[in-house]
């Protein structure tokens, strides 16, 4: 009964969770950058990609309504080592009430340095995003990247999750090794996770 009843409850969260994305996707299209929340297979592709043995916090640009949080949770990263950069005020409340050990930043995550200024924080051992990137001219993805990447600990990744066939940061970026994973099919749409990091800061 209690397993029925826990079931259920999840459920209604997730119903919830995808009224309230489908809401701000139909105020903000391009911000948001898609209709529904990611599923629990492509958050969880997301979070195993975060090496939860070394320290340092664990950024997550975008995080939405925070499917890749609860993935990260689940993966064994304590809430307290989150930071979370969310544009949308709704979606920060949200986050604050369900991670209250985490840190909530609301505001723009393409100004990293200028969000993260003025707070002590350590070399990040992963930073991950779910920002729609193709919104933005290559010159300042690439610009967020070497950011998050310098804010890191040496060859730790930059995780960005996509629903293009191509590379969200151009492949012939100099002096970054990327790499793909296999299609995440249960997801709408189907995506595939990006890792970039800096050849020059990997040992
Ligand atoms: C495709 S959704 C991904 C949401 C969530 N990570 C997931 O996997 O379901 C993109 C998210 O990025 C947020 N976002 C868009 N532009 C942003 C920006 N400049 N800074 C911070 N967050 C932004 C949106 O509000 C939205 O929550």
């Amino acid at each position: 009964m209690g397993r029925l009843s826990d079931a259920g409850m999840k459920l209604g969260t997730d119903i919830d969770d995808a009224a309230r994305f489908l809401w701000a996707w139909i105020e903000k299209p391009l911000a948001i950058g898609s209709v529904t929340p990611s599923s629990p297979s492509l958050a969880r592709m997301v979070a195993e990609q975060v090496d939860k043995t070394l320290s340092g916090p664990i950024i997550e640009l975008g995080p939405g309504t925070g499917p890749v949080t609860e993935a990260l949770v689940k993966h064994g990263i304590r809430p307290e080592r989150l930071i979370l950069i969310e544009f949308n005020p709704n979606f920060c409340d949200l986050l604050r009430a369900r991670y209250p050990r985490a840190t909530v930043i609301e505001g723009s995550a393409y100004d990293l340095e200028d969000r993260l200024s003025g707070k002590e924080i350590a070399p990040a051992s992963a930073v991950i995003s779910g920002l729609p990137l193709f919104t933005k001219p290559p010159l300042e993805r690439v610009a967020l990247l070497r950011t998050a990447l310098a804010r890191s600990l040496p060859g730790a990744p930059f995780i960005q999750f996509t629903y293009a066939v191509t590379s969200p940061i151009p492949r012939n970026t100099p002096g970054i090794l990327s790499h793909r994973s296999a299609p995440i099919w249960l997801n709408i749409p189907p995506a595939r996770v990006w890792t970039y990091r800096d050849i020059s800061r990997m040992t």
